[in-house]
């Protein structure tokens, strides 16, 4: 074995042990070859700063960053020399709904008229209002079992997703299904499903029409499923779903009281990481089984977290 294999197992190692026990990207790419030159471009101008310019020690290494609305599925593919392709503008809602509070209204009437979960699926089926529609491959509605007793929901459907029509079946699916096995859970046992039920372009971040757009649907949803315990993945689906503008990191593993009008009674809800950014930073797994054990002691024991 060369030194240099040497450092590169050592590397390995160091990985596994942080917590980083799952390839996310199809080929292995070898990190430590030197990134070809790049074209001479001139330094971005540094911003006027009011103050003389620091000579201190380098700032320490920041926490890791509150996470971004929408991580895709895959990391961004290695930068090439062809124009990066522009991120796909919001387009207006479809289908003759000329604005926005139009598709909400819309999807408000027919959400409400669906009496079962198989009649909300046709009714989203034949919603016009959401501009994602026109792009997406196919709706992808929900997956598991809709009498289980805690219903999950996460952000949107990436590209696996998209292609099986089901939510929670790519890389970030598997991460959720593992992390699910260890306290107990399955697709049996779970209702899984999204605030969005179409793909945005690309994995970008739903817009806030797009949301509204699809919001009804996912509130009639919950009310029709009527879930012991609500389970919200990532920022998109519990700051949506709480009302809350905090971040992800800090309104995730407590339990919050979700209420609607058409529910006879709160439902116990849990924001939790999502395991797209878990997959970024597996360090981060630590918090995300803690809120999962705080899932199962109160499925375990029955008991009302919010009591
Ligand atoms: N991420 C989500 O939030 N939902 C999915 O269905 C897949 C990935």
């Amino acid at each position: 074995m060369t030194e240099d294999d040497k450092l590169a197992l050592a590397a390995l190692r160091w990985q596994l042990e942080a917590g980083a026990d799952e390839a996310v990207e199809e080929w292995a790419q070898d990190r430590r070859k030197k990134a070809a030159p790049q074209p001479a471009v001139a330094p971005p101008r540094a911003a006027p700063s009011p103050g003389p310019p620091s000579s201190g020690p380098p700032s320490p290494e920041p926490p890791p960053a509150e996470p971004p609305a929408r991580f895709d599925e895959a990391p961004a593919p290695p930068p090439t020399r062809q124009a990066a392709p522009r991120p796909a503008a919001p387009r207006p809602p479809v289908g003759g709904l000329t604005s926005p509070q139009q598709a909400v209204a819309s999807a408000r009437e027919a959400a409400a008229a669906a009496r079962t979960v198989a009649e909300l699926r046709t009714a989203l089926e034949a919603f016009e209002g959401c501009a994602l529609k026109a792009t997406a491959t196919r709706l992808c509605f929900a997956d598991g079992n809709p009498e289980a007793r805690i219903m999950m929901i996460g952000e949107a459907p990436g590209a696996e997703e998209d292609r099986q029509g089901l939510p929670f079946v790519g890389v970030s699916g598997r991460l959720m299904d593992l992390m699910l096995s260890y306290i107990g859970l399955d697709r049996e046992k779970v209702y899984i499903s999204n605030v969005l039920f179409w793909r945005p372009p690309g994995n970008r971040s739903p817009s806030a029409e797009e949301i509204a757009s699809c919001l009804p649907f996912v509130e009639r949803h919950i009310e029709l499923v009527d879930p012991a315990y609500l389970v919200l993945v990532g920022g998109i689906s519990a700051k949506t779903l709480l009302a809350r503008s905090e971040g992800i990191l800090r309104l995730r593993g407590r339990w919050y009281s979700y209420q609607h009008a058409g529910l006879a009674h709160p439902v116990p809800a849990l924001a939790t990481l999502h395991p797209a950014y878990l997959l970024r930073q597996p360090g981060q797994k630590r918090l995300a089984w803690q809120d999962y054990l705080k899932l199962h002691q109160a499925v375990a024991s029955g008991a009302n977290p919010l009591a």
